[in-house]
């Protein structure tokens, strides 16, 4: 049974929801998963009760969360010596514009570039609005990028754009690197 480290940022609740879906997605095919909710100042897990680890952040004016950024700069060592994934949530992630959506790849080498990880798989995932939990100018901001993109809100203000069957499929693929990288280990050690 792999053992799944789960480390994410969240904002307004989405990444962490998305966090609870993989835990719950790679549970029920029998891996133990923990989920780590990070902030400013986590201190480092202990990588070795982990056999992979999965991290996910999402964006905010361009940007990957900087305390994340810190998190996997300061873990990357550890992080490149196992398996690992990367989950970038964003807007730009479920736009219909191809110029739009190729933003959300960019997102993803930059988050790379800045902390010196690479990691072995990763998924840009279509965020949310939330509205309710958006401060004013914030929300200002998001409904901007909302409107850049062609999409009408309902007066509610809340949509969700995760494709649930895409993030489904991301993870059986990560499962399946993760044995290769498993039996690749046994092979190595006969
Ligand atoms: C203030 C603000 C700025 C945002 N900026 C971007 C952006 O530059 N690019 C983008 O693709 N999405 C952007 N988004 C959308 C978020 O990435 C999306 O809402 C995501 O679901 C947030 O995840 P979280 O709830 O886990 O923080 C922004 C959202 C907010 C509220």
């Amino acid at each position: 049974m792999f053992r799944v480290l789960i480390a994410y940022a969240t904002d307004e609740g989405q990444t962490k929801k998305i966090a609870h879906f993989v835990r719950d997605t790679l549970e029920a095919s029998g891996c133990e998963s923990s989920l780590m909710e990070l902030c400013a100042d986590t201190a480092a897990p202990d990588f070795s009760a982990f056999d992979a680890v999965l991290v996910a952040g999402s964006i905010h004016v361009g940007r990957h969360q900087k305390f994340l950024e810190d998190f996997v700069s300061t873990n990357k060592h550890a992080l490149s010596r196992m398996p690992a994934g990367f989950i970038s949530v964003s807007l730009s992630a479920g736009s219909s514009h191809p110029v739009e959506r190729s933003a959300a790849d960019r997102y993803v080498a930059m988050f790379c570039e800045r902390t010196g990880w690479q990691p072995d798989t990763t998924h840009c995932a279509a965020g949310a609005i939330r509205s309710a939990k958006t401060p004013f100018l914030r929300r200002l901001v998001v409904h901007a990028m909302v409107a850049k993109n062609g999409i009408t809100l309902d007066p509610s203000g809340e949509a969700e754009f995760t494709d649930w069957d895409a993030l489904h499929d991301f993870l059986e693929a990560f499962k399946l690197h993760l044995a290769c990288a498993d039996q690749s280990h046994i092979e190595a050690a006969e």
